[in-house]
């Protein structure tokens, strides 16, 4: 842990405190404290509470099932999460509410009802059975941030065909790759989508991933570029959405689904090459988010919530998707970035919808900070009541910004920790009860219990180490897709019993827990999980290098960046233009968002005696620390050598 000690000591010095505000502390859902001790000491009727809130066909018999490392919740319920998201607003004061504001980058906008939304799902709910797609069947979802995306994946859920959802900004091979491991049967893409002006070539993309997926049978895709792209329709394969949509009936019966039955799979990175299919299910999932977005978010009827991230993430399944429309609120989306047109493009959406409640990641602050105060101040944004961090920890400066700058000072910061895994968020304040401190995602979520444990397990009152998680909670992942033993592995191996997370935290004298982001090999950049072995794999995928050590070196604005050290083969040019073709090779087999921020040439890279590449001397060379111990290195020459070398190189 000796890299985050650092940070430990500038957490330290962090003594600043909010309370909420009298009219905030008055008028929220939970203002009494002991919503925390009365979790504690029934967690199983805590949760069970919030899953009476739903509708369920027919109500589970056991609220939890638990032998570690598997649990079970509401057992024997049977209910369907389209019909939790749709059907029972459709019959209240709900039916003509927005359910989704969608925002174009181009500032076109589409506003869909409950009853709006409700019609478009089941059409697709009835295109996709029209299409042989049978319950448990796989559905691979490549889109941009287009209402199509929400619809589609509430159809998925409504016929019970789990969908797994793939980033936009993923590579073909990527792609590929995951469709394959769920061996889907029906691609949903689009001929392109929008990005700071040009063009996302997603059919382009699609048709180079499915040169090799022999499980897909159909690909529905959808216009949204129309004559912006060039796009090739396979005869008997290729479908338009908008021609399928046409002839599709307006009702389709949702299917009853058991509370286990699988909801989603959502890929992410782990410590090893190949990301993994985090299985999430009906029931749990469901209670989990919705529970979480009505407390955390301190949800109203007359809210405008907006989460800012891509539904291709899983805080865009869980927050800007399931657990608002569950709670019959109304969720903005909003396709394009922040600095498009121009670098107020956030805050005039906040203005032209008068925002209450937004969430974001702490990236995306510290670089509003970097553009500086002036852009939020020329927007009226009075109506914020609530703002929310996630993905990374946030730096009490970008807090205070936050806070400041864009909340007026007046709006609860809530910094949410949590993990595709968790499903829902786990540490977080609860913005009419908790004190907050800058940099801190305070306190577990109630019926939570979370932990800080040293190298060999046992509790850390005061202190950093690593955070676990000791009970089950409904929302976590049930397994890996097609790898029971990985998910042991990965979870429950580290410390036997609990659940393990892959990120260190420290907890202070008032118990208040403080992130301090991954241990292991996972880098987090700009909120984004890439796993170190992954970009290491995609560069010794090319034919010029011999091996590749990648690091994640503290970045300012993006929290990491990708270093990566690079042996090349003797035959191969060292130059400029060999870095330009590494960087773009990483970018083809994974997508741009991992490609590396650095590539360091070097002749010999830092190992152990036994061969293990040291990672954390080749961070702290990036980083300029102090080299620490290099007894165990094999040759000890490498080191000083690198070092000098990247030194020169940063000049
Ligand atoms: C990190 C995103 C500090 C953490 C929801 C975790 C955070 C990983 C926070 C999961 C936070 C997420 N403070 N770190 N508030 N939220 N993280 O799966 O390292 O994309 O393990 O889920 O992000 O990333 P994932």
């Amino acid at each position: 842990m000796a890299d985050v000690e650092k940070t430990i000591e500038d957490l330290l010095t962090e003594g600043r405190t909010f309370t909420p505000g009298k009219k905030l502390r008055k008028n929220a859902n939970i203002k009494n404290e002991s919503v925390y001790k009365k979790a504690a000491r029934d967690r199983e009727k805590f949760w069970a509470n919030f899953a009476k809130e739903l509708d369920w066909f027919k109500k589970w018999r056991k609220v939890l099932k638990w032998k570690v490392p598997h649990s079970k919740w509401f057992i024997d319920g049977k209910l369907n999460v389209s019909y939790n998201c749709l059907d029972r607003h459709i019959n209240t004061a709900r039916k003509n509410k927005a359910a989704i504001i969608w925002e174009a980058e181009s500032g076109e906008s589409v506003t869909l009802t409950y009853w709006e939304l409700y019609r478009e799902v089941n059409k697709f709910a009835n295109v996709l059975k029209a299409l042989g797609v049978n319950r448990g069947d796989r559905i691979t979802i490549y889109l941009p941030m287009i209402p199509e995306l929400a619809i589609a994946m509430l159809a998925c859920a409504r016929i019970g065909a789990p969908h797994s959802i793939v980033f936009g900004g993923f590579s073909a091979e990527s792609l590929r790759g995951r469709i394959n491991d769920s061996k889907a049967r029906v691609l949903i893409t689009s001929d392109g989508g929008y990005r700071r002006g040009g063009i996302v070539p997603l059919k382009k993309n699609s048709d180079d991933a499915l040169t090799d997926t022999p499980s897909i049978e159909k690909v529905v895709v959808v216009k949204r570029v129309g004559d912006k792209a060039e796009i090739k329709m396979k005869k008997g394969r290729d479908l338009w959405w908008h021609e399928l949509m046409e002839k599709a009936h307006s009702y389709c019966e949702p299917e009853k689904m058991d509370s286990e039955d699988m909801l989603f799979m959502l890929y992410t990175s782990g410590t090893t090459g190949k990301p993994k299919g985090i299985v999430h299910t009906t029931g749990g999932y469901l209670v989990g988010v919705y529970a979480t977005t009505k407390w955390v978010f301190d949800l109203k009827e007359e809210d405008t919530y907006w989460c800012t991230a891509d539904i291709g993430w899983v805080t865009g399944h869980s927050y800007v998707i399931y657990g608002p429309l569950a709670n019959g609120a109304t969720s903005l989306m909003y396709e394009g970035t922040p600095d498009y047109p121009d670098i107020g493009r956030f805050w005039a959406i906040v203005e032209k919808y008068r925002v209450n409640i937004f969430y974001t990641a702490p990236t995306a602050i510290r670089t509003f900070m970097r553009w500086g105060e002036e852009y939020p101040k020329k927007y009226d944004l009075s109506s914020l009541r609530i703002l929310g961090s996630v993905g990374e920890p946030i730096n009490p400066e970008a807090w205070m910004w936050y806070h400041t700058h864009i909340g007026g000072g007046r709006c609860p910061v809530v910094d949410t920790w949590w993990q595709t895994e968790t499903g829902s968020i786990l540490i977080t304040p609860l913005p009419g009860i908790t004190k907050l401190k800058p940099g801190s995602a305070t306190k577990p979520f109630p019926g939570i219990v979370a932990d800080i444990v040293d190298e060999s397990g046992k509790s850390i009152k005061e202190g950093a180490g690593y955070l676990v998680l000791r009970n089950p909670w409904p929302s976590m992942l049930r397994t890996i897709y097609g790898d029971p033993n990985r998910y042991v592995d990965e979870y429950w191996s580290r410390f036997p019993g609990v659940y393990f997370t892959g990120d260190g935290a420290k907890r202070d004298k008032g118990g208040y827990f403080w992130l301090l982001g991954r241990v292991d090999d996972v880098m987090n950049v700009a909120g984004h999980r890439i796993s170190t072995m992954e970009v290491e794999s995609a560069l010794v995928d090319h034919h010029s290098v011999a091996e590749a050590a990648v690091i994640g070196r503290q970045d300012e604005i993006k929290g990491q960046a990708i270093v990566a050290f690079t042996t090349l083969k003797k035959s191969a040019r060292h130059d400029d233009g060999m870095i330009e073709e590494l960087r773009n090779h990483v970018a083809k087999k994974i997508g741009a968002i991992a490609k590396p921020d650095e590539i360091i040439f070097t002749a010999e890279l830092p190992k152990t005696r036994s061969g293990k590449i040291m990672r954390r001397l080749l961070r702290n060379i990036a980083e300029g620390s102090v080299l620490g111990d290099t007894t165990t290195l094999a040759d000890s020459t490498v080191v000083q050598s690198l070092k000098d070398q990247y030194e020169h190189l940063e000049g």
